[in-house]
């Protein structure tokens, strides 16, 4: 949206009271100024936002959600804009709430194995934390310089660790959150067992930013084993052929495919690890040096052959992005099936998962491809959405993978929240659909 939708009385009410709010220099106006957050990570998806706002504490993000909702004005709320699914930015004129200014992080509890993190708390900042009170986080993905502890939960996300500690959501003890209408929940004591009625925290995680606004969260953290964790990387025919080296001294089991490697290696102008060519690589990480039948190289620098594979795509084009899921037994062969597609196809993702990332560059328009790879998905009994969310580019495509009466009770947990919409008004339920 490029021109403003909202009365420009309305507009220069919301700035002033903004910014009595939060301080004038946390409410940005200018183009320059509010580019890098009306723009998503992709370059894809760009909006057009009144005002930037930057609260810097639980209070002002209560009174800012409360103003929003007194003059009408939807709000998008943005951690580290690091999502891939456009759900991040304005796409209706809304109000950008930054949480990224609420950098609590709280001494870790060597007791309970727990700390109380602030919502705009990096998860490399949670991450360097964790170590130093000799404990880790269990998620951890690529993104984790800028992605935040509220973003994460707000897409629930997954990353590399899924397999040994399971998703963001298992290691989610309680949230603060703001609400709809300014009003505050807060379940923040990490208390192991809590039957006192629905555990309100839960409906937040995965919600994407349309339910309420997280603040804050109380984390589970693992205790650090020591030790050296050795990385392996191995060429294979199929990717589930890796599915041998899962084990309960694996810390991470990830694949992709031959034109990925080559295409990352040009990119981090290194020469590709495995000499001989197979069509899939394999990446392990365990505690205990695995034993591989197959071509193989060991080195913890094998990690940017994954981890820079995002990057070396997006300086080659935009590619369309599928975050999608299959069942194990399933994988070779929906693999196999979306490299046939049209145009200049990478897979890659989370093997112990059957967590795909499908990026096609060089084909026709988005929602024709994804159509193929969706229809696909479906026939292999698979999930549209792994782990980044529906967003707004998935939400056409919702509907394969929840029932009527599994939207229609969505649609309701939507209107209980946020009976205005003005929480991420354009993110995974667009009234029309
Ligand atoms: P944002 O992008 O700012 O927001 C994402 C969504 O959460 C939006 O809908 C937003 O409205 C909502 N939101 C943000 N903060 C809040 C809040 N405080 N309260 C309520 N709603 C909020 N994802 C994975 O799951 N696994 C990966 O391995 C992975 N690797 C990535 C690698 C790269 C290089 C990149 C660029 C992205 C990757 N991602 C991955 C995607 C992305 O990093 C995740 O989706 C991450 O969880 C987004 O966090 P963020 O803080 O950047 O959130
Ligand atoms: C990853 O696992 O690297 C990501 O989720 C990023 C992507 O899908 O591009
Ligand atoms: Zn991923």
């Amino acid at each position: 949206m490029t021109s403003d939708p909202i009365d420009p009385a309305v507009t220069a009410r919301l700035r002033t009271e903004l910014a009595r709010l939060v301080g004038a220099r946390h409410v940005l106006t200018e183009t320059d100024m509010v580019a890098g957050y009306v723009t998503d990570w992709t370059g894809t998806w760009t909006g057009w936002t009144p005002a930037v706002v930057r609260p810097g504490s639980v209070a002002e993000v209560q009174q800012v959600v409360a103003l929003c909702a007194e003059v009408g004005v939807p709000i998008v709320s943005q951690g580290g804009n690091t999502g891939l699914v456009g759900g991040s930015v304005p796409h209706q004129g809304e109000v950008l709430l930054s949480l990224r200014r609420l950098s609590r992080l709280d001494p870790v509890d060597p007791l309970s194995g727990q700390v109380t993190a602030g919502a705009g708390v990096t998860i490399g900042a949670l991450q360097n934390h964790a170590r130093s009170a000799g404990f880790e986080y269990g998620v951890d993905l690529a993104s984790r310089e800028s992605a935040t502890v509220g973003g994460t939960i707000a897409t629930n996300a997954g990353g590399t660790a899924v397999i040994a500690h399971g998703d963001t959501r298992r290691q989610v003890l309680g949230l603060e959150v703001v609400l709809a209408d300014g009003s505050l929940v807060s379940r923040l004591s990490g208390i192991q067992k809590d039957g006192a009625g629905f555990d309100l925290s839960q409906y937040f995680i995965g919600s994407e930013g349309t339910l309420g606004v997280i603040t804050a969260a109380r984390l589970r953290l693992i205790p650090l084993t020591g030790g050296e964790r050795h990385v392996v990387l191995a060429g294979v025919d199929r990717p589930s052929q890796g599915l041998n080296l899962r084990g309960s001294q694996v810390t991470a089991l990830e694949f992709l495919s031959h034109r990925c490697l080559t295409a990352v290696s040009d990119h981090l102008g290194r020469r590709r690890p495995i000499p001989t060519e197979h069509p899939y690589y394999v990446l392990t990480e365990a505690n205990r040096l695995p034993e591989v039948d197959a071509p193989a190289v060991v080195g913890p620098g094998l990690w940017a052959f994954r981890e820079a594979i995002t990057e070396a795509l997006s300086r080659r084009g935009r590619p369309h992005k599928f975050d999608v899921a299959v069942p194990l037994e399933h994988l070779d062969e929906f693999v196999g099936q979306v490299e046939r597609l049209d145009g200049e196809v990478f897979v890659f993702g989370h093997l112990g998962e059957g967590n795909c990332h499908v990026n096609i560059l060089g084909s026709s328009d988005y929602a024709t491809v994804a159509e193929e790879v969706m229809g696909l998905v479906v026939g292999h009994g698979g999930t549209v959405a792994g782990e980044h969310g529906i967003g707004v580019a998935k939400r056409r495509w919702l509907h394969l993978s929840a029932s009527p009466a599994e939207l229609t009770m969505m649609r309701r947990i939507k209107e209980a929240f946020d009976p205005h919409r003005t929480l991420n008004p354009a993110v995974l339920l667009a009234p029309e659909e």
